[in-house]
């Protein structure tokens, strides 16, 4: 199958990407945060079709998206009044809810389980093409099973050539890492991935909200499925340095002349940028001050590692707090948990 990338200011992007959808076919859809693997969600036989393209382990469910909030009402069992005045405030944006399925629900989408994942994006043009669909769009991540996660079309396109008939270019990802993912079955409300909304953010309308244990504290065991798995991890070796940016940089000088002639990337803030002739590729975070930045950088720099045939990544990571909870879970699972504190 040949796949076809249009984008999204042309003429009938929204038809073609409907006709995908009810002919239970698959289409990439961008959305604020990474680019989704839409597909029905009320379709088994379309459902099964985005397990089968990503490669994704079977256990492993997807999120609904939707694209006006009263669509939640038929895909669960009930919406607590809490969490209906809160979704007034965070929705469109970064953060999937978790509730009790409604008897619609396909068994593909929840992996047999009895909750839902959905989520309202930002993006017009993908709420646009669900609106008119008239079914929740499933859509996990626009990757290959274990790669980062695609920002831009291009990324989409290197996972998915071939093997769906329609990508939706909307350009590149303003938030770039996926949305924060909230347990509304508990009480407190528990965060089970962290994304753009931290903790604080969403106490601001969910009252008091926790990470799951598994987030900030290595050994514990995941209430998320897609946690569980080491994801996003680049083919070359990967070490995250965390600390002091002086001594961090320090790190970064003598590992200079130790993997001198080697294929390595760095990674880190702007302001070493001057080191950048030291190492075979130098990738800016932009400035450390700007984590908003960092995060819709991470991704595409670890495809372009790849692309680069870098053998060791080095990249400096940041404290773990509000959105930077969201970057090192990431990071850490890039990096299958080789985080260097100095
Ligand atoms: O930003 C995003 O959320 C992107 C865009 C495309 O919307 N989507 C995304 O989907 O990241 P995916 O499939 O890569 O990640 C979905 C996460 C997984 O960690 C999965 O285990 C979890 O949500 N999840 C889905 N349904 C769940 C459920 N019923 N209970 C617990 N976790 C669930
Ligand atoms: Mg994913």
């Amino acid at each position: 199958m040949k796949t076809k990338i249009i984008n999204e200011n042309e003429k009938n992007v929204v038809e073609e990407a409907v006709k995908c959808i009810t002919q239970n076919e698959l289409v990439a859809i961008p959305t604020e945060t990474v680019y989704g693997l839409g597909g029905n969600g009320l379709s088994d036989e379309a459902c099964k079709k985005i397990f089968e393209a990503k490669n994704r382990p079977s256990d492993n469910p997807l999120i609904l998206h939707i694209s006006e909030i009263y669509e939640l009402y038929r895909l669960v069992e009930e919406v607590p009044e809490k969490v209906r005045k809160a979704l007034e405030y965070y929705w469109p944006g970064p953060l999937t809810i978790i509730l009790k399925k409604s008897d619609i629900i396909p068994k593909t989408v929840t992996c047999g389980g009895d909750t839902v994942a959905i989520r309202m994006p930002k993006k017009e043009i993908t709420r646009n093409i669900i609106r008119e669909s008239k079914v929740p769009i499933a859509a996990p991540s626009a990757n290959l099973s274990g790669r980062p996660s695609p920002t831009t079309a291009i990324d989409v396109y290197e996972d998915m050539k071939d093997k769906i008939p329609l990508i939706v270019d909307g350009g590149a990802c303003n938030v770039g890492i996926e949305s924060t993912v909230l347990d509304c079955t508990c009480e407190p409300n528990l965060i089970l991935r962290p994304g753009f909304y931290s903790k604080e953010d969403l106490e601001i309308y969910f009252g008091s909200v926790e990470y799951d244990k598994s987030i900030l504290k290595e050994g514990e065991i995941p209430k998320s499925p897609g946690q569980k798995y080491k994801h996003y991890a680049p083919k070359g070796f990967m070490e995250v340095i965390l600390g002091n940016r002086y001594k961090v940089r320090d790190f970064f000088t003598e590992k200079a002349v130790e993997l001198k002639g080697e294929k390595v990337a760095l990674v880190t803030f702007e302001d070493n940028s001057d080191l950048a002739d030291s190492f075979y590729k130098f990738y800016s975070l932009g400035n450390r001050d700007n984590l908003l930045q960092m995060a819709s950088l991470i991704f595409r720099i670890l495809r372009q590692c790849d692309d680069e045939n870098i053998t060791h990544i080095i990249c400096e990571g940041v404290e773990e707090k509000n959105l930077g909870i969201g970057i090192m879970n990431r990071l850490k699972k890039s990096c299958g948990g080789n985080v260097k504190i100095i």
